[in-house]
C-alpha cells in the first residue's frame, strides 16, 4: 500500500482574474490544446501513484463534473463510427482502478477553507493537494510529486514544493524560508512585498500533508483578503512539526493569470 494514495483538487475558487470568461466557465477547464488544466493535474497524481481523487466544487464548477463523467451517448456514437482513438481518448480520462469523489464548497471562503471540506472524504489518509492553475511541464510534474512522497515518508508532516522565481513576482506567491541543505523550511509569508520576501523561494500549488494539517486549518479565523489561507495552516502546524519542501527546478506556469496562461499555451504548441 503507497503511502499517499488520494489527492485533492480545489476548484471551488471564483477564478475573477479570469472574468468575464470564468463567469460560466471554470478556469480549471481552460484549454492547453486539448485538455483542459484539471485533467494535466489529474494525470500527474495518477502517474504518482495516486488512486483517489477529491474535487471540492462549487455550484458554479459543473462543467468540471461533466467532464470527468462517462458520456454513454458519445461513446457509442464514437463506437458505431468506428473512430477507436477518439473513444479511447475519452474512456481513459480517469482509469479505472482510480475512484473519484465530490464534495462542494458553500462560499469562496479560501483554498484553506477548500481543503477543510475534504476532510470527511480524506479521513486517516495522507494526501496530496494539487492546484490545477500551476501547470508542470510534463515530463517534470511525476517526478515531483513522487519526489515529495518520498520526502514525506521521512517525517510525515508536510512536503511542499518551491519555485525559484524574479524578486519583481514574490509579491504574487507565498514566499518560504527555506534551507537548500536540510531541505526545512523555517518561516512562510504570504504575498510579501520584495523587501518582507525572505527568499525567491515560492509555493508552487503541489502539498502533501498528513491529516493533521485539518487540526490546524480548523483552528484559523480569516487571514489575508478574509479568506482561510492554506499558507497560515502550514504556518500555524511549523510551530509544532518540522516542514519540508522539494525545489522544483523545471518549467512552472501560473496559469491562473493570463500571462502565464498565454506562456503555457506558447509551450505546449511547440
Ligand atoms: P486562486 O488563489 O487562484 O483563487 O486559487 P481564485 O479565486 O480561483 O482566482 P482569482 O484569484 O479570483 O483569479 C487557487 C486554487 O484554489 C481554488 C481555486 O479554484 C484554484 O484552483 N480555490 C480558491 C478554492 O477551491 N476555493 C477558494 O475559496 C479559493
Amino acid at each position: 500500500m503507497g503511502l499517499v494514495k488520494t489527492a485533492v483538487f480545489p476548484v471551488a475558487g471564483l477564478g475573477t482574474r479570469f472574468l468575464p470568461l470564468t463567469k460560466s466557465t471554470p478556469k480549471e477547464m481552460l484549454p492547453i490544446v486539448t485538455k483542459p488544466l484539471i485533467q494535466y493535474a489529474v494525470e500527474e497524481a495518477i502517474q504518482a501513484g495516486i488512486d483517489h481523487l477529491i474535487f471540492v466544487t462549487s455550484n458554479s464548477k459543473k462543467a468540471i463534473e461533466e467532464y470527468f463523467d462517462k458520456n454513454y451517448e458519445l461513446e457509442d456514437r464514437l463506437q458505431k463510427n468506428g473512430n477507436i482513438k477518439a473513444l479511447q481518448q475519452v474512456q481513459n480520462i480517469i482509469p479505472r482502478s482510480v475512484s473519484v469523489s465530490y464534495v462542494r464548497q458553500e462560499e469562496p471562503k479560501g483554498l484553506g477553507d477548500a481543503v477543510l471540506k475534504a476532510k470527511r472524504l480524506v479521513g486517516n489518509e495522507n494526501f496530496a493537494v494539487l492546484l490545477a492553475d500551476d501547470l508542470i511541464a510534463s515530463e517534470e510534474s511525476s517526478s515531483l510529486l513522487s519526489s515529495m512522497i518520498r520526502q514525506f515518508s521521512e517525517w510525515r508532516t508536510v512536503s511542499l514544493a518551491l519555485d525559484e522565481v524574479p524578486l519583481s513576482e514574490v509579491h504574487k506567491y507565498g514566499i518560504a524560508s527555506f534551507d537548500e541543505e536540510s531541505c526545512s523550511v523555517s518561516s512562510l509569508i504570504e504575498k510579501p512585498s520584495a523587501l518582507e520576501a525572505p527568499s525567491r523561494w515560492a509555493l508552487l500549488g503541489r502539498y502533501i500533508f498528513s491529516p493533521e494539517i485539518f487540526f490546524y486549518l480548523e483552528q484559523l479565523k480569516p487571514g489575508r483578503a478574509g479568506e482561510i489561507q492554506l499558507t497560515d495552516g502550514i504556518s500555524l502546524m511549523l510551530k509544532d512539526k518540522p516542514i519540508f519542501a522539494v525545489p522544483f527546478h523545471g518549467k512552472r506556469f501560473d496559469c491562473g493569470s493570463a500571462s502565464g496562461f498565454k506562456e503555457a499555451i506558447r509551450y505546449f504548441l511547440d
